[in-house]
């Protein structure tokens, strides 16, 4: 794992940002995971400001985002769908084909899960996936004690995840209580992961992820078995960080070395 630690969430969205431009100047044609959530839209507001600037080029990139919840119409203010639609694709120049969501609303929630999946394997899996940590540690609606050999299926949120997302709706009571995620498993089979996260908040949750023992408690965690995962924390969310000088040191030798690649 590479953990970088940006100065604060300015910071840490135009890192992210970077990353995925050069993700998407290196491969013209990408197949990018995305996720919802407060953490990535400094990432969307800079990818969409770049496209009004015309220097970044959505044709031929095709997205899987990472869940939905179970029950709401894409027309609904909270669904990740319209969240998606109002923060990143309304203002780029992606082709709506290319766009994956799950269908929350699906008839046989079971045989969406497979479509999904499926989807993703036929766009030859994703390149670069972009992540949030929910307090629990969570990735994607991958709440504790799920599998982490685990593919896209319905998740039961946690009541951490209700009251964490009730921010977002009028009452507790309407936040879902299900939810189409990719699993543990195909979030693992994305070529490189970015995990991001800000806030003192996510602190305990970061600290759990990368020091922690790899574990289904702390789903985060398993990226400690990725070949290329980053994760990319501002001071605040590091601040509980035991490594953090050691963390700082390896970046800041790493910056050195790339100026003799
Ligand atoms: P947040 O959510 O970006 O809104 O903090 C992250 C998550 O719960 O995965």
């Amino acid at each position: 794992m590479d953990i970088i630690i940006a100065s604060d969430y300015e910071d840490l969205s135009d890192r992210a940002h970077r990353m995925v431009l050069t993700q998407m100047e290196e491969h013209t044609r990408t197949v990018l995971g995305l996720a919802t959530g407060s953490t990535p839209e400094g990432l969307y507001e800079r990818l969409v400001a770049d496209h009004r600037g015309e220097e970044v080029d959505f044709s031929k990139t095709i997205t899987f985002n990472l869940d939905e919840y179970v029950g709401l119409d894409p027309s609904h203010e909270q669904s990740y769908h319209y969240f998606m639609h109002e923060k990143l694709f309304d203002h780029v120049n992606i082709n709506p084909s290319n766009i994956h969501l799950p269908n929350g609303q699906a008839l046989n929630l079971t045989h969406e899960c497979e479509r999904y999946e499926a989807a993703i394997d036929r766009a030859g899996g994703i390149d670069l996936q972009v992540l949030g940590i929910g307090r629990d540690g969570h990735i994607g609606f991958n709440e504790p004690t799920t599998s982490l050999q685990s593919r896209t299926h319905i998740a039961t949120l946690t009541p951490e995840t209700v009251e964490d997302n009730a921010r977002f709706f009028d009452s507790k009571e309407d936040v879902p209580r299900f939810a189409i995620t990719m699993g543990i498993r195909t979030i693992l089979d994305a070529q490189k992961c970015i995990l991001m996260a800000s806030g003192e908040h996510k602190a305990e949750a970061v600290r759990r992820a990368v020091e922690g023992p790899v574990t289904a408690s702390v789903t985060a965690s398993a990226l400690q078995m990725h070949r290329n995962a980053i994760v990319l924390i501002d001071e605040a969310a590091a601040s509980a960080l035991e490594r953090k000088d050691y963390y700082r040191w390896i970046q800041e030798n790493k910056e050195r070395l790339a100026g003799r690649l």
